[in-house]
This record gives structure tokens, sequence and C-alpha cells, in this order.
């Protein structure tokens, strides 16, 4: 870590402290910033540690649906972005009016929305799942019922195959993801024979078919941590290589390409964690008319 790292860090962990405000993280941040974090985690890890966090207030260093999830958790508390600008383009791929077109369609059919979806949408949905528990909340839903799952048609389609259930999917993806091409997963084991690859379910279909394993981005952490193997191709957003090299030091990660480096994720700084935390802003906020029902689509979750 360089003087300037270690400065801010370690002004980041003193305004914290000062404020009684909590840092969560996700898996893709910058090392910095992870490493400045009190908390690291998936989509669901950093939304069960908002829910039970007594703190003040939540620095949340991730993307914007992730700091929504959270305000709507623990509505008495003021929670951060370091960058207001960090969205997520695939939660934008959907919108509340698009996805009332297809309920109409479909009448009497559940909606399932990934946790990567606005409050919006999520206020118009009936359960919320992550990409750790797709599976579990598409089992829960009675075999009877139509199921609607949006936004990702990839880890929709990949929940679809686990469970044996049709659903009808909306068709966005995460551009991040999108980029890492099964060429490019099949030169590496050509390259590397030993190494077990596992993959994010918003992988297309065809590279998920490459795979040794599929999981949410602390399930890949614990696959590799748990695993004998040595040698891993890891088809996921770069940022997830900090924690697995960090965490295993004696194993080897090969991302697949530069390009799966989610530019949203990376607007998070530590200056910015500066900033935000001397002059508390930015303030996320859910307009009052859909936090209830949003808020009771991410409990149905949470519940399970
Ligand atoms: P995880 O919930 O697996 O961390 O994924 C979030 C995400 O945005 C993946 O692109
Ligand atoms: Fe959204 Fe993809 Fe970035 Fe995750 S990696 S935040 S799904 S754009």
């Amino acid at each position: 870590m360089d003087g300037t790292t270690r400065r801010l860090t370690e002004r980041v962990r003193e305004l914290a402290r000062e404020r009684n405000a909590v840092i969560l993280a996700h898996n893709y941040q910058l090392g910095e910033v992870q490493d400045a974090a009190d908390f690291v985690g998936d989509s669901l890890d950093l939304a069960q540690q908002a829910a039970k966090t007594d703190a003040d207030a939540i620095l949340f260093c991730g993307v914007h649906f992730m700091a929504e999830t959270a305000a709507l958790l623990c509505p008495e508390m003021t929670v951060l972005m370091p960058d207001a600008n960090a969205g997520c383009p695939m939660a934008n791929m959907i919108s509340a009016r698009q996805l009332e077109s297809v309920k109409a369609e479909h009448p009497g059919a559940i909606v399932v929305c990934y946790v990567n979806s606005t409050a919006e949408v999520k206020a118009h949905s009936d359960i919320c799942c992550t990409s750790a528990n797709s599976v579990r909340v598409v089992e829960s839903i009675p075999a009877d019922k139509e199921i609607i799952f949006v936004p990702d048609r990839y880890l929709g389609d990949y929940t679809a195959r686990q469970t044996g259930r049709e659903l009808i999917l909306w068709q966005g993806y995460c551009p991040t993801h999108h980029r890492i091409l099964p060429e490019a997963v099949q030169r590496l084991q050509a390259e590397h024979p030993a190494a077990k690859t596992v993959v994010h379910p918003e992988c297309t279909a065809e590279t998920i078919s490459l795979a040794d394993a599929v999981a949410s981005t602390s399930g890949i952490l614990r696959y590799c941590h748990e695993s004998e193997a040595e040698q891993f191709i890891v088809g996921t957003e770069i940022g997830l290589l900090h924690r697995l090299r960090k965490e295993n030091p004696g194993k080897a990660f090969y991302g697949i390409t530069r390009l799966a480096d989610c530019p949203n994720m990376k607007l998070n700084t530590l200056e910015k964690m500066v900033w935000s935390l001397e002059d508390m802003a930015t303030v996320v906020r859910v307009p009052e008319g859909i936090a209830a029902a949003a808020r009771a689509t991410i409990e149905r979750m949470l519940a399970l």
C-alpha cells in the first residue's frame, strides 16, 4: 500500500468512527475500497448485513440498486453512496411500465425480480432474488403458478434449467458479463488443463455450459476456497480477483478478459469515500409511494 492510499484509508476509517457509519462494499469494488470497508460481500450478504446493522449511517460502495436496497431495509438510517452515478445498466433495462405490460399479458403470474432492478420495478414485483438464491426463490413458488422473471435473461435461463420450471423471461442482460466469450474460456482451458472453471450466472448460457461451477460472487469465493484445485478460471467481473488472490495466496486465478470490468462499480474511490463521509452525501432516498411495496418484495426473499 502506498502512502496516499494509507492516508486516505486512515481518513475513511476515522470519519466512519466519527459518523458511526458502517462501510459496506461489493466484491467488485476496487481493492483499496474493499480493504477500507467493514464488510465485503455479494448482493445477498450486503442486504443481510444492512438489515442487521445498528449504525447511524451506511456508506454503500457498490451500485445504485444495492444502496437503494439498503435504504429500503433501513428506513431510519442515512444511506450514502460515494458516487451517485454508479448505476447498473441491467437494472435500467426494464421499467415499471414495461413490467406492467408483461403482467397484463400473463394475469395471475408471480413476478420474480432479480435484485439488480430499480425500487420501482421491485414495487411492481412479488418477490426478489439474487444470484445466490434464485433457485430457492423460484422453488418456493407453487408449481401451478406462471412465473415472470426480470430483468436478466441469463440468470433467468440458468434458474429455469436448474429448477425445471418454465419462466417468462425479460431480455435484459449485464453488458460486462456479456463480454466473457465462450471462445476465451476455451482458450484458457486449453492453456490450463488442471484449472477448474467457475462462472457467474449472469454469463451467457454458452459460457455457463463450459463451467465446472456456477455461483454468485461470494459463492465463487467459497468454491475456490474449499476446492482442492490450485488453479481457477474465473468468469465474472475482474474486481473479484482481488479477494480471491488475497484470501488464497497459494492458488492461481485467471480472469477471462480485461473487458469484464464494470465501469459503474469502479466509480467509487477512496477520495470519494472521504468526501461522502465529510459531507454526508449523496443520500440515497426511495420515494415514499413505492417504498413499502418494494420493501415487501425484498423482505419476502429474506424470509425464505
Ligand atoms: P452478486 O450478487 O453475485 O455479488 O452479483 C451482483 C452483480 O451485480 C453481478 O454483476
Ligand atoms: Fe450491473 Fe453487470 Fe455491473 Fe453487476 S457487473 S453492477 S450486473 S453492469
